[in-house]
């Protein structure tokens, strides 16, 4: 980061404090009044039934809270911060952005990013590209879904010149942010000044690490503090770490010691230590077979078996077998340099001196409930049934120390700061912490995501995980200091924050993706020191163990998305991240944020080879991360729709505004993209998930739609704009060579009408020119798509020019156009005829309605076919006859059809599209299933 945040640091300021519209003498007294009225509200019964109240104790919630910023619980201050610093919703006060998408993984390296681990975080340099975006100073930005509050600090930052300039921006006099590149005519973009921030997540764990983001400290203070911890737990149980050095005098201080899981051998039964078998020192790896040092047999480790022994449990007073495991060698310093040796005498008997001893009180001693994360990651035959059992005795004492000397400490923001430092090291100091022998060093080397409980442990001393941590902390908060009072934190369920409607300004949001990521299972690691643990009934995962579906996750993905739909302003945006995961939970987010009323207006992927964003067009086929940016219409849609719902004109009044929404010229290196929401079959997909949405019928036919686009709104490229985008568009289009077309993969019916689409619409071709060009398309057809003949495709979507008559428009401009000796003839000339016979052409949109019409009679009859079918589950099928009959059972109120065969189709097929997926949701939501 070097010199980016080079402010002074000042300590928190020590006169009086302002604090939602009250002056307080000092901040003492601010956190003295406000902690007095959390514990006031801790004792309603009420209060505590709130949906994802975390379970912990009144003191320990209390200690954990700094209100009215954080609270380790629902927080009740929310809706009056944002009454204090946020502006209300003025529907008079024009506002306009185009959807923005920027690498989300852009700071990556950035040490406030690295400062504390979470599993999938987004950088806040990513995310202030966002904020700047759609933002001006003092607007209020939320994530309901924080994690460790990446999105706060991005808010704040955007006050901070210097982090604003390392984005590439630059910042004139005035406080003016522009692009950079492009001197005089440097597009504006935003203004530099902090916005405020509102965070929620369910898992204390995260919110407790975004307020120590959030809540200014002073800094040499804290800093000295880490010091006197260190050096308090170096005279409580430095003792624990000392070995002897090779030349029997010097006592050395241990960095690490390697144990080693025992296994028995299949043929002699004699004890194998795995890591001395079966560990490549050099290469790390596991060797794939290896003898027995006692009978030379050949094995592997899943031919042997794992060896047990008894302990006495002190904290739960039971004997408990556990996996045997001996230390194999330590890795020492003397004097600076390293050593390593295998333990001698002293170090076994020092480590039963150890195991001896009563763990601190700080030591979590709860059991772990059944949980997805117990049944792998060989938890299993780790037997790990309690928290403390995490740790090796001396790793359980040291971190019991030093969580012991941290919670002591007085003041209450350093008291935090110490914890949150504290609290990195347990992880490392846990048995998931594997010995990597080629890694640089030892710390940070458990599996993410899992709790992975290894064979090989690299048992790490606290100064060896925590010195490195502790300058870089000290450094890192005397340079980043946040702004007291811009951001507030809550610990609850999203759907269950209280917070005033239309009153954010932006939102940008990271949620949980599927089963993805165990949040609350993996979290129980920390928040179980802090003996204040997430409720996560409402965790809105698939989770296996607790039996949460995909379909719950969309249930509950709706739940929440409601929340933000509420509380957003009219007309203002929302940003999702979608991390890499299956079709079907893209689908449940897409339906989840159309449900509740949100309109998409674009989704890109970024290309990392080109590092340029690529738009997604297709409902699924989307194994990557993905910016989806959706916006709340504005109020005057919405009550305008009212009035007009299932006529022509509530079609057009939104297409009006939804055109209004989208980019209107996209470039790079001289060529101009194709923008895929502006094309006739993304604006008709919108439009009817708009009504669908909010249960109105589609008045229009996808003919009808698209030969009221041409006579609406002007056509360029393939896109249609509004009258005054139009100009802007053309004025552009001048500065580029070429438009690029998007790329299309063909995998089914609907796609494929759209590659032929593609083709012919500049150049009418024959089947015989078509032909080869498709068949090398369709290498990914769906294997439950029922194939379709090319000739079929073009018969009942495309129109064929027999030879006689006049040659039609579209044959006759490109025939015109591309070869010489047929320029300037009249349309019924006998070699314009003759050279245009047998090509196949896209209908203009009036002969498109009767085609749409005989089509859509055809899919309709397969449909048929397919609701009386004795088959359970159906094969092959067309999705479009499934669309296409979903689509009319719905508007005749046909629950029970859409219902009946969803049922039949492979249960992937209907999660994973967005369209049927709409039908069946709608349709389970209007018959009362879906209770
Ligand atoms: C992908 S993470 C967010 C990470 C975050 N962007 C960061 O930079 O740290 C998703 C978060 O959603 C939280 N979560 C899951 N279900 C929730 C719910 N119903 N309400 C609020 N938060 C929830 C999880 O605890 C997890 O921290």
């Amino acid at each position: 980061m070097g010199d980016l945040f080079n402010l002074e640091p000042k300590p928190a300021p020590a006169g009086p404090v302002e604090c939602l519209g009250t002056t307080f003498p000092n901040d003492e007294e601010r956190r003295k009044h406000f902690l007095g009225i959390l514990r006031e509200k801790l004792k309603d019964p009420e209060f505590r039934k709130i949906e994802g109240f975390p379970i912990g104790s009144d003191e320990d919630i209390l200690a954990l809270s700094d209100p009215p910023y954080y609270t380790a619980c629902p927080n009740p201050f929310i809706a009056d911060f944002i009454k204090h610093y946020g502006k209300p919703y003025d529907p008079s006060k024009p506002y306009s952005r185009e959807p923005f998408a920027a690498d989300v993984s852009e700071g990556k390296t950035d040490p406030l990013y690295m400062a504390h681990a979470y599993h999938t975080k987004v950088p806040h340099k990513a995310i202030m590209r966002y904020i700047l975006h759609y933002t001006e100073p003092g607007d209020v930005v939320f994530d309901g879904f924080c994690g460790t509050g990446m999105a706060g600090v991005a808010a704040q930052l955007c006050g901070n010149k210097i982090e604003v300039s390392s984005l590439g921006y630059q910042i004139d006099d005035d406080g003016t942010v522009a692009e950079s590149n492009r001197g005089q005519n440097a597009r504006t973009i935003s203004h530099l000044g902090p916005r405020r921030a509102i965070l929620n997540d369910l898992s204390p764990a995260a919110t407790f690490i975004a307020s120590n983001y959030a809540v200014p400290v002073d800094a040499k203070a804290f800093a000295l503090e880490m010091s006197r911890v260190m050096k308090e737990l170096a005279d409580q149980c430095g003792w624990m770490y000392e070995t002897l050095h090779s030349d029997g005098k010097t006592v050395g201080r241990i960095n690490y010691t390697v144990w080693s899981d025992v296994f028995s051998c299949a043929n002699c039964a004699k004890e194998i230590v795995f890591v001395k078998e079966a560990l490549d020192r050099k290469t790390g790896s596991i060797r794939d077979s290896f003898p027995c040092p006692h009978c030379s047999a050949e094995s592997n480790k899943d031919g042997l078996t794992l060896l047990y022994e008894t302990h006495l449990d002190r904290v739960i007073n039971q004997t408990v077998s556990l996996p045997k495991r001996v230390p194999v060698f330590l890795n020492y310093s003397v004097r600076g340099a390293r050593y390593e040796k295998h333990p001698d005498e002293k170090d076994l008997s020092l480590l039963e001196r150890i195991a001896s001893l009563p763990l601190p009180e700080p030591v979590p001693g709860i059991s772990l409930p059944d949980m997805q994360m117990r049944r792998v990651g060989r938890m299993q035959p780790a037997r790990i049934q309690y928290l403390h059992q995490f740790f090796l005795p001396r790793s359980a004492q040291s971190v019991g120390i030093a969580w012991g000397l941290a919670q002591r400490h007085a003041n209450p923001v350093i008291r935090q700061r110490l914890l949150f430092f504290i609290e990195q090291a347990i992880w490392t100091a846990s048995l998931l912490n594997r010995f990597r022998p080629t890694g640089y060093s030892q710390v940070n080397q458990y599996l993410t995501g899992v709790f992975y409980v290894p064979s090989q442990h690299a048992e790490c001393s606290p100064w060896y995980i925590l010195d490195g941590k502790m300058k870089r902390l000290a450094k890192l908060f005397g340079q980043y200091r946040p702004r007291a009072g811009f951001s507030a934190i809550s610990t609850q369920d999203l759907a269950s924050v209280c917070m005033l409607e239309n009153s954010i300004d932006y939102i940008f949001t990271d949620p949980p993706f599927g089963e993805n990521i165990y949040y609350s299972d993996l979290n129980i690691l920390v928040e179980s020191w802090h003996r204040v643990i997430t409720a996560n009934r409402t965790e809105a995962i698939v989770d296996r163990v607790k039996e949460k579906t995909l379909l719950d996750y969309q249930r509950m993905m709706t739940d929440c998305f409601r929340k933000y739909y509420r509380v957003l302003k009219p007309g203002r945006w929302m940003t999702v991240e979608f991390h890499n995961s299956k079709n079907s939970v893209w689908s449940s987010i897409q339906e989840a944020l159309q449900r509740v009323g949100f309109v998409i207006a674009d989704v890109r992927t970024l290309d990392k080879k080109q590092g340029s964003f690529q738009q997604v067009t297709s409902g699924g086929a989307v194994k990557q991360d993905l910016v989806i940016s959706a916006y709340k219409p504005n109020g005057g849609l919405e009550d305008r729709f009212k009035l007009t719902a299932g006529t022509d004109d509530g079609v057009w009044d939104f297409v009006r505004t939804h055109l209004k929404q989208l980019p209107v010229f996209v470039s790079k290196d001289s060529q101009a993209e194709v923008i895929a929401e502006r094309q006739n079959f993304l604006l008709f997909d919108r439009m009817v998930a708009f009504h669908v949405q909010r249960g109105v019928t589609v008045p229009l036919s996808a003919a009808e739609f698209y030969a009221g686009l041409v006579q609406r709104f002007s056509e360029r490229d393939g896109m249609y704009f509004l009258a005054d985008q139009v100009a802007e568009y053309d004025k552009k289009r001048m500065t580029v060579r070429e438009v690029l077309q998007l790329q299309l993969f063909v995998t089914d019916e609907s796609s494929a009408i759209q590659w032929l689409k593609q083709q012919i619409i500049k150049k009418p071709q024959t089947f015989q020119e078509l032909h080869p060009q498709f068949l090398k398309e369709i290498g990914g057809w769906q294997k439950y798509e029922k194939p379709l003949e090319l000739s079929e495709l073009l018969e009942q979507n495309f129109l064929r020019y027999d030879g006689k008559g006049e040659v039609p428009n579209q044959i006759h401009s490109y025939l015109s156009t591309n070869f010489k000796e047929l320029r300037n003839l009249p349309k019924d000339d006998e070699s314009l005829r003759a050279k245009g016979k047998d090509r196949w052409y896209v209908p203009d949109p009036n002969k498109a309605g009767d085609l749409e019409k005989l089509r859509e009679r055809s899919l309709l009859k397969e449909f048929e076919d397919y609701r009386t079918s004795t088959q359970k589950r159906l094969k092959v099928f067309r999705l479009e006859a499934v669309r296409a009959g979903f689509k009319k059972a719905w508007q005749e109120r046909d629950y029970a059809t859409v219902i009946t065969v969803a049922r039949k189709i492979p249960e992937n097929v209907l999660q994973e599209d967005p369209k049927l997926l709409m039908w069946y949701d709608q349709a389970l939501t209007r018959s009362g299933e879906d209770a």
